[in-house]
């Protein structure tokens, strides 16, 4: 068992989530009723997959495996409190040959509440025999531990990325939000810039594109991040991307068509919105622009091995 010096110190996970404890999860004295905790924890680990840009049902389904729960221990040091805001910590302390030792800890401030202990054993879905966790997964679970990357990023021309540029977008442009899959394609591809995002399996997580440069200003578009991922930075990250390579040819400003319901998106990464809101693939659209020139502009990010600047 793992010492509560270890598990009760905050700075012993990298990975944490917030959590408010409402009503309904409390007893007639406002304590938090002990079998919550373990809720907490199971929504803290979906939380745990998505910072590590995998898709949870999409990945099991590629490794052909289930994560299986042995052992969920619980130790409970001090109480919640109706409307505590609650910081869930999980960590993977140890991969085995089949088995995933976890650790977590719910703190209130720097206190320590429960802390937990679980035995995920990953195992075929079919006969529930274990079976060896595989490399490529052991590795983004120990990179994200590590503080390594678990996203990487490639630049290129449509014909080296179409494939995977294409098999997003229509998952998320056509299938999702219903646009005809001859405006979603256009002529423009084969002249743009693609990014696109790929996670530690190799899955395409996230793209967008930037089309060739038009008086040095830059347009960027299609940018979009598989579903369950969204709110953990891949889009910034594409973006961030896209700029780069528009102020490395030496754009000055960046242009795009913005759907509305993304503007807050764009607006937390410094762009402005102009002129009025207009309708492009039946879609509520308004333009946005963002100065190349401001300073802080990814200029002098690390390159990634493939050239393009870390987002
Ligand atoms: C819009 C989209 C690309 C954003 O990507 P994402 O990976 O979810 O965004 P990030 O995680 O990088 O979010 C960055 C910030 O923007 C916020 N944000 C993201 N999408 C938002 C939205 N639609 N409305 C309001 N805020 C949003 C995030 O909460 C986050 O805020 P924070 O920094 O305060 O935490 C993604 O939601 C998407 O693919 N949507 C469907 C396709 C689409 O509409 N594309 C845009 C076409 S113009």
């Amino acid at each position: 068992m793992t010492p509560k010096s270890v598990i009760g110190a905050k700075q012993n996970f990298r990975f944490s989530h917030k959590q408010r404890v409402r009503g309904a999860e409390v007893d007639a004295h406002r304590v938090v009723l002990n079998a919550q905790f373990q809720k907490y924890f199971d929504a803290a680990a979906t939380e745990y997959w998505r910072s590590l840009s995998l898709p949870y049902e999409q990945s099991m389904a590629q490794l052909g495996a289930e994560l299986y729960v042995k052992k969920f221990s619980l130790e409970y040091f001090a109480p919640g409190h109706c409307d505590d805001l609650l910081d869930v910590r999980l960590r993977c302390a140890r991969i085995g040959n089949s088995a995933i030792d976890v650790e977590g800890a719910v703190f209130l401030g720097d206190e320590l509440l429960v802390s937990c202990e679980q035995i995920l054993v990953f195992a075929n879905p079919v006969n529930q025999r274990p079976i060896p966790v595989p490399a490529d997964f052991r590795k983004v679970i120990e990179d994200f531990e590590a503080g390594l990357p678990v996203v990487s990023y490639r630049a290129g021309s449509w014909d080296e990325l179409s494939d995977d540029a294409l098999e997003l977008r229509i998952e998320v442009f056509v299938e999702e939000q219903g646009i005809a899959l001859e405006s979603e394609v256009d002529l423009h591809d084969s002249h743009a810039m693609h990014v696109v995002a790929y996670n530690g399996m190799g899955q395409v997580v996230a793209t967008g594109r930037l089309l060739p440069s038009e008086n040095d200003q830059a347009k960027i578009g299609r940018v979009a991040v598989k579903r369950s991922l969204r709110g953990t930075g891949l889009g910034t990250g594409v973006l961030r991307a896209l700029q780069a390579l528009a102020a490395q040819r030496g754009d000055t400003m960046v242009k795009l068509h913005a759907q509305c319901t993304s503007r807050s998106f764009y607006e937390k990464l410094g762009y402005l919105a102009y002129g009025n809101v207009f309708e492009e693939d039946d879609l509520a659209h308004i333009k946005m622009s963002l100065s190349l020139l401001g300073g802080d502009l990814s200029r002098q990010r690390p390159l990634q091995a493939n050239g393009i600047p870390w987002p």
